[in-house]
């Protein structure tokens, strides 16, 4: 039921300050600890390297996966798209240990992998929101994403919760190999303070509103930059903005776009920097007036410590790990209020399905 809210959508993002918290009750213990099966843990030590599995927005949360994993447990990571991964299989380490990301648990390209796991004999791990879905009932183990359903087709909560639980996992495995970046991560405080900023984020929709009124009604195209953490934020945000509000956008390395992307910015086209990590933050900041230079309308999504006045949508300061949780919610956002205030369906944008089972 969506109670007073008027679609789906903006209801699931409103209630991910309640996610976070529900992850912090259900993962960690008093002291804030994770509290996470110990076998699975164990077969996670003994693999040489992880390998993330997913589509759409859960291939998005992968990729911020992947920097947590390596960050906290020194553990080497890829990431790949499902429906690429069934059919073009990398060589893979001696000790492989898969884990999937699928909201529904029933994406058919996820699922064509983990058959092809289970036939190879290797271990695996659904993150999934849905308890006894496919993907869940056949790996070897499951953590679930405790978010509610998720209702509108666009993937809002279920990528934060994604995020979240990879990050209690990485500290717990990170803290098995005594790794001191994973013992020093506060998860608990930082989902705190996840919670809270995303509090204030979604507090702020009448400003978040205005920018998308002004910004991207009438543009053909945009574009979401930003490096490392930033461009994988990237990648999602241009497809919350595709998926809803039917607007051409592109993720991509501000540091990329110069080498021909650049070409197609004109008078207005709008830029969208994500500033959050700081050692790359003057030089997104400089990608971004490159692309001023030549007509582009620029808004930032930048933290407090890394801000410059004029900045559009300032993020409370947080453990860069986690930045993804908070810069999303204003992306969310703005893909939300464009697509209302086009007048579409933000709820069931066309030719989509929530779930796609076919390959
Ligand atoms: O249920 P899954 O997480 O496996 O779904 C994967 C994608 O189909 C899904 O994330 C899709 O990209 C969303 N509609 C994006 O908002």
């Amino acid at each position: 039921d969506k109670g007073t809210y008027p679609f789906y959508m903006l209801k699931e993002v409103d209630e991910q300050p309640n996610v976070m918290r529900k992850l912090s009750q259900e993962y960690l213990s008093e002291t804030g600890e994770p509290v996470i099966d110990q076998k699975l843990l164990d077969d996670m030590q003994a693999a040489d390297r992880l390998y993330i599995i997913g589509a759409g927005t859960s291939y998005h949360a992968g990729l911020v996966g992947k920097r947590l994993f390596e960050s906290l447990t020194q553990k080497p990571t890829e990431v790949h798209i499902s429906s690429e991964f069934a059919y073009e299989q990398p060589i893979l380490s001696k000790k492989p240990f898969f884990i999937f990301l699928s909201q529904s648990g029933e994406t058919a390209d996820s699922r064509e992998v983990l058959v092809n796991v289970n036939s190879a004999g290797y271990k695996s791990l659904t993150l999934t929101n849905v308890q006894n879905s496919t993907l869940s009932r056949e790996a070897t183990y499951t953590l679930l994403l405790h978010a509610g359903p998720e209702i509108a087709v666009a993937s809002t909560k279920a990528y934060t919760a994604q995020i979240a639980l990879e990050a209690i996992l990485a500290k717990a495995l990170g803290e098995c190999d005594n790794q001191i970046v994973a013992q020093n991560f506060d998860i608990r405080q930082q989902l705190g303070l996840v919670a809270t900023g995303m509090q204030a984020l979604v507090d702020e929709k009448g400003m978040i509103e205005k920018v998308a009124k002004e910004s991207f009604m009438n543009t053909p195209n945009a574009f979401y930059i930003g490096r490392g953490l930033d461009w994988t934020v990237s990648l999602e945000s241009a497809l919350k903005l595709k998926e809803i509000s039917y607007v051409q956008a592109e993720g991509f390395a501000s540091g990329e776009l110069k080498h021909g992307t650049i070409a197609l910015i004109e008078e207005g086209t709008p830029v969208v920097g994500i500033i959050t990590q700081e050692r790359t933050a003057g030089l997104t900041r400089s990608n971004l007036q490159e692309t001023m230079a030549r007509g582009a309308k620029i808004i930032t999504i930048s933290t407090e410590k890394l801000s410059k006045p004029g900045d559009t949508i300032v993020l409370p300061d947080i453990d860069e790990h986690l930045t993804p949780l908070l810069s999303v919610v204003p992306a969310q956002l703005l893909a939300y209020y464009t697509s209302l205030n086009k007048g579409l369906d933000v709820d069931r944008p066309r030719n989509l399905a929530k779930s796609v089972t076919v390959e």
